[in-house]
């Protein structure tokens, strides 16, 4: 069973007290609400009893004034019925609004304290799904949930008692159907409760399934897989639409079951009241207040069993979003982070016996991804990184950036291991160059400065000019303002890289990280990025990893990684000399560009 499938107790008394926490920054507009519903339910209790009061002490007693007099408390009591429907409409649905605010902020919030990892277990739809739709279940709790409950349970012991004050007998003679109303309601509870639970689980199918196959609309065209999802999304469909047609019966049943009990309860009350009136037993006036009472009765219960399903999918949301918003964060800051005392710019990195898994199973041994891995990068050094894929480069640069966590071993940056510095101290020390880039709507300018405003328009251009991409953005119709589509969708996979490296410039790291930065740009660009970097990387630790030697074989140190482990460490002349992973490798993309023989000096 999926996790939007499940639903739990109606209610909960350890979620509800969560859930009242966000009520208290707004206890002022929901105690006016509360008065509201209760002068509202004043209001309505005192209606039929008016009507009482006309017939018999003024129609039936022929006192017109009289009559005036109470025509016109009755417009009073309706003007206040009126004005306590507003007030309490328009202060619930404020307080809805602001606490689907606060919630949605307080889970984007966490979201982005939560690490990579939890991003690797958790897919996008579900995430989405807490901040969309179990928020917005939260809200009709606030709104039409939890408070309106109160104001029918009120209404209902109000009537009841006047009722039982007015003429108890025919009150137990009307309260003759509850049983039934009982047996009806139940029957409706539970089973819609079932078709809800079954309608949510396919509309997080759909979800699931349509966010895959529209970001992947082009691989199912190329592919010719058109009619195969069509056919599965019909499946999907169809269920779902079965699911709702079930709940649509009991609805459909319910209702005028619920009317019919009512009417039955009129009938009675004429039956047995329309006798006591003849006997004398009972006033006209009071017979007619009864009928309206349990004509207002019985719109509370149906009411009820509705908002008892609100109630409960708002606890199974909450349930989910305190899921959510409970996920530990691993990596954060300490309490007290160190801050190296570097001499000079700083930008020292020791990996000192690095073993490294992504996935930890308590009890079973884990799949060790770098295997005790240790080198060292002083300041202003550049490094290459060279290795089969899946050998784990990029692996290392998680680490040095303390997305996960190591093991075993230390991370160390100027003589601090990187778990007991803060992480903005860390991370902003660091430009980081993909190979896939990550382009935000906006602008071009906004996706070289990334909202930093210290970046003055003046450094965004200076730092596209260095790495070249002045030139295809000068081509734009809008230049540096022109609009980036979501994802970067209207850009090439080159000038995205080009976009990123001028991100990277313009933050003026003091380590630049680039892993697989080149590869998508064509040779010519690649060699003006390269004589970009060389000015770039002076004063400036450097990290490149590359499968192409081409890009690596003039930095100072290159590390060969084979299978997690650290296999080579050397100069490209010592590393050839040596005849080993990286002599081999070199050998292969030699033969591979025949004619474009690189130079074994770079
Ligand atoms: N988020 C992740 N969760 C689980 N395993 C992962 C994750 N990321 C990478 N791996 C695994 O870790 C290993 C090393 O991956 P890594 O990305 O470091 O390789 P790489 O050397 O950068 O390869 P490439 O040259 O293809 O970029 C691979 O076997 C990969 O399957
Ligand atoms: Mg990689």
């Amino acid at each position: 069973m999926q996790d939007d499938e499940i639903l739990g107790k109606a209610y909960d008394a350890r979620l509800m007290r969560r859930l009242l926490q966000y009520l208290r920054p707004y206890w002022v507009a929901v105690s006016v609400a509360f008065v509201a519903i209760l002068v509202g339910a004043v209001a309505a209790l005192a209606q039929p009893y008016l009507m009482k009061v006309a017939i018999d002490q003024h129609i039936a007693t022929r006192n017109l004034g009289g009559l005036d007099q109470l025509a016109q408390l009755y417009l009073g009591v309706l003007v206040m019925a009126f004005a306590a429907e507003y007030v309490q409409t328009w202060t619930m649905q404020l307080t809805g609004q602001r606490i689907m605010f606060d919630m949605r902020m307080a889970i984007y919030g966490h979201m982005q304290r939560l690490d990579l990892k939890y991003y690797d277990r958790n897919p996008v739809g579900r995430l989405m799904t807490r901040v969309t739709s179990d928020v917005d279940v939260m809200n009709d709790l606030f709104t039409s949930g939890v408070v309106t409950i109160f104001g029918d349970v009120f209404t209902l012991f109000g009537i009841m008692g006047v009722m039982l004050a007015m003429n108890w007998k025919l009150a137990l003679v009307a309260f003759a159907v509850l049983p039934v109303i009982a047996l009806i309601t139940n029957w409706f509870r539970r089973n819609v409760r079932e078709s809800y639970r079954v309608v949510r689980g396919w509309i997080a199918r759909i979800n699931a399934f349509l966010q895959e196959n529209i970001t992947g609309m082009s691989t199912v065209q190329l592919f010719r897989r058109e009619a195969l999802n069509y056919a599965r999304f019909d499946d999907i469909d169809r269920k779902h639409r079965d699911a709702n047609i079930d709940s649509i019966f009991y609805y459909a049943v319910f209702y005028p079951a619920i009317e019919a009990v009512s009417a039955l309860a009129s009938a009675l009350i004429i039956w047995y009241g329309g006798a006591n009136v003849m006997e004398g037993t009972l006033t006209l006036g009071a017979l007619a207040a009864f009928l309206q009472y349990s004509q207002r009765f019985f719109r509370p219960i149906s009411d009820m069993s509705e908002k008892f399903n609100v109630l409960q999918s708002a606890m199974a949301s909450s349930e989910r979003i305190f899921r959510l918003l409970d996920e530990p964060v691993s990596i954060e800051s300490p309490a007290t982070p160190l801050t190296p005392r570097a001499e000079g710019p700083g930008g020292h990195i020791v990996f000192d016996h690095v073993s490294f898994a992504y996935n930890e199973t308590a009890g079973a041994e884990p799949d060790w991804v770098l295997k005790d891995v240790s080198f060292e990068v002083k300041p202003g050094e550049r490094i290459g990184i060279v290795g089969a894929t899946g050998s784990g480069k990029t692996t290392l640069i998680n680490l040095l950036l303390r997305f996960y966590d190591v093991q075993k071993g230390t991370v160390r940056i100027d003589g601090v291991d990187v778990r007991r510095r803060s992480l903005d101290d860390l991370r902003q020390m660091f430009s980081l160059v993909l190979q896939d880039v990550h382009l935000f709507t906006g602008t071009i300018a906004d996706n070289i400065r990334l909202g930093n405003a210290a970046i003055s328009d003046a450094e965004v251009k200076q730092a596209a000019e260095a790495v070249h991409a002045d030139a295809f953005i000068d081509r734009l119709p809008l230049g540096y303002a022109a609009p980036v589509a979501e994802r970067g969708a209207t850009l090439s996979v080159g000038q995205k890289q080009l976009l990123s490296f001028a991100r990277a410039l313009a933050f003026n790291p003091r380590v630049l990280i680039l892993d697989e930065a080149t590869s998508s740009v064509d040779t010519e660009t690649e060699l003006l990025i390269r004589d970009a970097l060389n000015t770039l990387m002076s004063g400036r630790t450097t990290i490149a990893i590359a499968h192409r030697l081409s890009t690596i074989q003039d930095m100072d140190k290159i590390l060969v990684l084979h299978k997690g482990v650290l296999r080579e460490v050397g100069t490209h002349q010592e590393l050839l000399a040596a005849r080993g992973i990286y002599f081999k490798l070199f050998e292969l993309q030699y033969a591979q560009r025949g004619a474009a023989v690189p130079t074994s000096q770079g």
